[in-house]
């Protein structure tokens, strides 16, 4: 079998315990795991000068973890300004707060050429490589021009949208024509497929992308948050909340997961079913990231006065509605916090999966699951049909689901989570990295 390399923008530290949030990690990390494998991508530093920098490498187990720096500058007009002040709303529909700059686009183009340059050395001739998300769109195009001629395949993470929206960006018939280097490409759901195959067609291109919906590892999380019960975190949550029932958010502050949006369903909730009033309590984790962008400025903002008008407003002296943080908590924490919770709120205006919704089915008592509330925006939607599917925008469909969440017979929630928990068990993050490997080791090799 061959070497696989992985290439992210963002590589986990292999020694610390906690991880960067997202569906990548998670997947990765389970890919890599007990495979002669390359990690290669971003440290997540900054400095001034990379002018004689070599990638930096750290071995754990059987996956090599190579790493480079970017300059200020780099970061700040690849990462922050044209990865996700541009890429990430455009894929996420957001049109209207996209900003486009030649000279970001320069120095996104400059650091694909700079991991290209640095990941080069580090092959070998039967190497396997897979490159991830879009910050790295012309990554296999840049491998390509310097001579690599392993297989090459590409993964989405997050949404694509469809031409009408594409379209938009000044390089978009550009960017898609570098995607054509790709031996396969890999998006989340039917829906992507439509809308990249969709984009291709208009460009003229003869490609097409297939979907792989990714998982997790749900044996391992549910070991996880059965052993975290007895952590003092997950105790002291336990105890503080004095009976009531919990409802749990676990997100990266990101405007795409519609917390505002689901901060005022809430209220909503608690306006128009007021006997649960006292009785439950929302734990809203969500870790901030991007914090240098903009729009992620405001949404923090809006957040904090949000979550500070419902406890006024609602709260008693002796009960807050919602207990909202930004920090970060460990993973096996958060398998904790989804075991001992009653409901949870997922409601992305638009994601390319969502994993929290998996993680939340597979942490459950299969004695006394709670329910899950979650969007139909949400790529992993049309795969688990027995959640309580709302509408994000819509603050009444989230009040009204979290009465019949709350309100549900034993009977049902176990129906509707065993249905759950079948799709989490059969679709697991390493079906989703073997199809995707296997079908990609079987294409024909470029012309
Ligand atoms: O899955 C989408 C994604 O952008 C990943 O590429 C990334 O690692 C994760 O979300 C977290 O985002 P960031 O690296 O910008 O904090």
């Amino acid at each position: 079998m061959s070497r696989l390399v992985v290439v992210s923008n963002r590589v986990p530290s292999p020694r610390e315990r906690t991880q960067p949030a997202g569906g990548l990690t998670v997947g990765v990390r389970d890919a890599v795991r007990g495979t002669e494998s390359l990690w290669f991508g971003w440290s997540g530093q900054q400095r001034a000068d990379i002018a004689k920098q070599k990638p930096d490498l750290d071995r754990v187990d059987s996956v090599t973890y190579a790493t480079i720096d970017l300059t200020h500058e780099q970061y700040e007009r690849f990462y922050e300004n044209f990865a996700n002040g541009l890429l990430w709303p455009l894929c996420h529909y957001r049109i209207g707060i996209i900003e486009f700059s030649r000279e970001d686009l320069q120095v996104y183009r400059e650091v694909n050429d700079m991991f290209a340059d640095h990941l080069v050395p580090l092959l070998r001739e039967d190497d396997t490589i897979w490159i991830h998300d879009y910050h790295l769109f012309p990554l296999g195009e840049a491998l390509r021009k310097r001579g690599v001629k392993a297989k090459i395949g590409f993964f989405l993470h997050i949404p694509f949208p469809p031409w009408s929206v594409m379209r938009v960006l000044p390089c978009a018939a550009q960017l898609l024509h570098e995607l054509t280097a790709y031996d396969l490409i890999g998006v989340q759901t039917e829906e992507d497929v439509r809308n990249l195959d969709g984009c291709f067609e208009i460009c003229g291109l003869n490609k097409r992308a297939y979907h792989f919906p990714i998982g997790i590892d749900p044996a391992e999380f549910a070991e996880q948050a059965v052993q975290s019960v007895m952590a003092p975190e997950v105790k002291r949550l336990k105890d503080s909340l004095r009976g009531r029932k919990l409802i749990i958010g676990v997100d990266r502050l990101d405007y795409s997961k519609g917390i505002p949006e689901r901060f005022h369903g809430y209220e909503v909730f608690l306006n128009r079913y007021p006997e649960h009033k006292g009785e439950v309590v929302l734990l809203q984790v969500t870790p901030v990231s991007r914090a240098g962008v903009g729009s992620y400025q405001e949404l923090r903002r809006e957040l904090d006065e949000l979550a500070g008008h419902i406890n006024a407003m609602h709260g008693n002296f002796d009960w807050s509605p919602i207990r909202y943080l930004t920090q970060s908590a460990p993973r096996h924490i958060l398998a904790g916090f989804h075991r001992i919770a009653d409901v949870a709120l997922v409601t992305p205006l638009r994601d390319g999966m969502n994993l929290v919704a998996k993680e939340f089915i597979a942490a459950q008592d299969e004695h006394d699951p709670g329910a899950l509330i979650l969007s139909y925006l949400a790529g992993a939607a049309p795969e688990m049909p027995e959640a309580l599917l709302v509408n994000p925008y819509d603050a009444e469909d989230i009040a009204d689901a979290l009465h019949e969440a709350l309100s549900m017979t034993p009977k049902e929630r176990k129906r509707r989570w065993r249905v759950l928990h079948d799709d989490v068990t059969r679709n697991t993050a390493s079906n989703w990295s073997e199809t995707f490997l296997d079908m990609l080791r079987d294409t024909q090799p470029q012309a």
